[in-house]
């Protein structure tokens, strides 16, 4: 999600850094790929990664000696640690562990490839590998929260089969895909060019100055759209209800209480947008006459009724008109899903309902993953379970594939 995700790395000076997983084994691939893109890479290893691969591979691979120990007295006497630290002009770390990743997110500088990352000013990215529970632990997503806040770029992970023996996300992105994406491949830009609008977050309806009808949407499925859109070479523009969330890198926020606000602003920013996607959970109702003092409570008061009135309808509103952008609606449902998704996609007449669960435990509100089937003319597609960025990756391609009938 960094707001250097369109920079191109061929030919470049790259540092790839190895810390201790089982995918460690796939970083001698990853220096190839980047090889045959141009670039020039050196190697850091942390004590961990030796368990798993050796450094005379990963310097056969890179050509050049593979740098371990912070305190060396024979390498700092050669290329030491700030050198390397300043020579790079791009840090990969792949895989990165969730120890890696946690130390970084809170500065820690206890050996040579933490120490580096501190001291670089180079682009930072990190392809996280581990076990699925890791990946989606709290703490974990927290840290990552950290590193995106500060443009390091999280590429994956992706999901399937794990060395661990359980399925889901935390495998790390395959080295070409990798190299790939740094590099700017044409294949990976697939939005360069492209404008997206997304709405993100809840809708808040005052019913007065001080309270209001709004839901329980934290704005993250939108914002990870709109950050993995961003990713993949498009203008971004976010319309985002009143969230917790900082703007990911490279995309154009624009706040927003109200439905009626919601619609202006959409509207306003529509031109030239060549896919809407309407992630918001926006209020259908809203109180007819909103108060503008606090309300008080009478005396023996024990009831209260208030009136309320249909809010317009965001994603209907734009899929008629004239000519509409590719539309994509979400379809928040807690029971009969795939139907109700169907009725929504007559109904609000898009391309496009991306339906998930909101009811009981797994409900995709204010959680870090999601599961999500698209429906559309043609049929359904399944997007399985992952973290909210993972999904947003999955359903862009898919998009990219429904926009361009490939
Ligand atoms: O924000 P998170 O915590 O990450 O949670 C994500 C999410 C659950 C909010 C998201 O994945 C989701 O399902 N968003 C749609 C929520 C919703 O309002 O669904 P709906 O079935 O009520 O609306 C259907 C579609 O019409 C949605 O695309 C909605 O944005 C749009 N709509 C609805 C009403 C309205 N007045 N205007 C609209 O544009």
């Amino acid at each position: 999600m960094s707001k250097n995700a369109t920079t191109h790395h061929r030919n470049r000076r790259v540092l790839v850094g190895v810390t201790g997983g089982i995918a460690a084994y796939k970083s001698p691939e990853l220096v190839r790929r980047l090889i045959d893109r141009g670039c020039e890479v050196r190697v850091v290893m942390t004590r961990g990664a030796g368990a798993f691969i050796t450094p005379l591979t990963l310097q056969a691979v890179s050509g050049h000696p593979v740098h371990e120990h912070l305190l060396d007295a024979d390498a700092e006497s050669g290329m030491g640690h700030i050198e390397l630290a300043r020579w790079a002009e791009l840090v990969v770390v792949a895989p990165a562990t969730a120890n890696f990743i946690a130390r970084i997110a809170h500065g820690q500088a206890d050996d040579l490839l933490t120490t580096l990352v501190l001291a670089t000013t180079a682009e930072v990215a990190v392809a996280p590998a581990m076990n699925r529970q890791m990946w989606l632990h709290p703490a974990t997503q927290a840290n990552l929260d950290i590193l995106r806040s500060r443009d390091i770029r999280i590429i994956g992970p992706g999901s399937g089969d794990q060395a661990c023996g359980e399925t889901g996300p935390g495998r790390m992105t395959e080295p070409e895909e990798i190299a790939s994406l740094l590099a700017g491949d044409p294949a990976d830009m697939a939005y360069a060019g492209r404008r997206i609008l997304v709405t993100a977050g809840p809708t808040w309806e005052a019913l007065d100055p001080v309270r209001g009808i709004t839901n329980h949407s934290s704005g993250k499925m939108g914002y990870a759209l709109a950050a993995a859109a961003a990713d993949q070479g498009a203008e971004v523009i976010l319309v985002s209800g009143p969230v917790h969330l900082q703007a990911p890198a490279g995309v154009r926020r624009i706040d927003v209480r109200s439905a009626d606000e919601m619609l202006a602003a959409v509207l306003e920013n529509l031109a030239g947008t060549d896919v809407f996607v309407a992630v918001a959970a926006v209020s259908d109702f809203r109180p007819a006459r909103p108060a503008e003092h606090k309300i008080k409570k009478s005396p023996g008061e024990d009831t209260m009724t208030l009136e309320l009135v249909r809010n317009p309808d965001i994603l209907a509103t734009v899929a008629a008109l004239d000519s509409p952008p590719f539309t994509v609606g979400f379809a928040a449902e807690t029971r009969d899903t795939l139907a109700n998704a169907r009725d929504k996609l007559a109904g609000k007449g898009v391309d496009v309902i991306a339906a998930n669960d909101v009811g009981g435990a797994d409900s995709a509100f204010d959680s870090d993953s999601n599961t999500v089937t698209l429906v559309h003319a043609g049929g359904e597609i399944s997007i399985p379970t992952a973290d909210k960025y993972a999904v947003a990756v999955d359903m862009l391609r898919e998009i990219d594939r429904l926009l361009t009938g490939g």
